[in-house]
């Protein structure tokens, strides 16, 4: 009888005849983390999606960072284990208003987080990612009015960070990250008073006033595990904390539930299972399928960005 095979055995086998590549986000579940060829933030996925020279990506993300891998690999086949991972900062920006807000204000250059759809970036003049989006900001000529989209916490961060008075903000927001409460920071902090704070620009404006690192979830990791401090509290999806614990095994890392969930999950990056990654590499599908001509316009704003140092 032929031996059967693990799960993983079966995504490693797959990986390998598709000449495929798995990309996993920080807040994917530990077991996918296991088997990608690269973690990252959203910026370090899109880099790495650019580099890429096999045939399929796999995306263990959400669709948003898919499509992302799809405009900058349009011959590459990109699957996502479940195309119902969305995203609540997508759903807050749907680009006919966008397209309104263009007509209604064409001096403004459109500032677009890369949590947004492929329409959005393909009316946008210059996308970022948290990691990012100070520096893209300020590459902006400082007289030029800006329309920062789609997250409010994010944007009202940035617009501290570079005094910058001309930039509208959508009002979207994550469901994740706009919903971790100052009274809960303040409790873990009592409970911890030795810890470290670090948090997402996600996060509402009184967490991020006390933190004492601001920065994307790669960012989160490296500082947690570079600065030379024994104890964090990581207000940030807890998906970080597979890295956190691997990188820094002596370390001791405190997540904060929030209020949507009582939990630190996103519900949208815990929709891929390892069985569903299975199956798309098996099927080639669920798969990114974009126009090629929406692919064309949503590609220079992420390439301004790209080239942004
Ligand atoms: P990062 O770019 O920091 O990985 O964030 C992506 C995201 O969706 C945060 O909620
Ligand atoms: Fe979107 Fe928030 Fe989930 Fe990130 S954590 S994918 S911003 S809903």
């Amino acid at each position: 009888m032929p031996a059967v095979q693990s799960i993983t055995e079966e995504i490693l086998d797959l990986k390998r005849q598709r000449r495929a590549m798995i990309l996993a986000h920080h807040y994917q579940d530990s077991e996918i983390q296991d088997l990608a060829d690269a973690i990252g933030d959203s910026l370090e996925l899109s880099r790495a999606a650019q580099k890429f020279d096999g045939d399929v990506i796999a995306f263990c993300g959400v669709v948003f960072m898919a499509e992302t891998a799809k405009v900058l690999n349009p011959a590459r086949t990109v699957v996502l284990p479940d195309l119902e991972a969305g995203c609540s900062l997508v759903d807050a920006c749907p680009a006919p208003r966008v397209r309104v807000f263009r007509e209604r204000h064409p001096d403004h250059a459109i500032v677009s987080y890369i949590n947004t759809s492929v329409e959005v970036k393909a009316e946008s003049d210059i996308l970022c990612t948290s990691r990012n989006a100070v520096k893209i900001v300020n590459s902006i000529p400082a007289e030029k009015p800006i329309l920062f989209l789609p997250d409010i916490n994010l944007g009202n961060y940035v617009k501290q960070q570079t005094g910058r008075e001309n930039m509208k903000i959508w009002q979207g927001s994550c469901i994740v990250h706009a919903t971790f409460a100052a009274r809960r920071l303040t409790s873990a902090r009592a409970a911890h008073p030795t810890a470290l704070v670090a948090a997402h620009p996600e996060c509402p404006p009184d967490v991020l006033a006390m933190a004492d690192f601001i920065g994307s979830t790669s960012a989160i990791v490296d500082w947690c595990v570079t600065t030379p401090h024994d104890e964090f509290i990581v207000m940030t999806e807890s998906g970080v904390g597979h890295s956190l614990r691997l990188r820094a095994p002596e370390k001791n890392f405190h997540f904060v539930p929030n209020e949507n969930c009582n939990c630190s999950e996103c519900p949208y990056m815990r929709r891929n299972t390892l069985e569903k990654l299975r199956d798309a590499l098996a099927n080639l599908s669920p798969r990114i399928e974009l126009e090629p001509e929406l692919i064309e316009r949503a590609r220079l704003p992420i390439e301004r960005m790209l080239a942004v140092r």
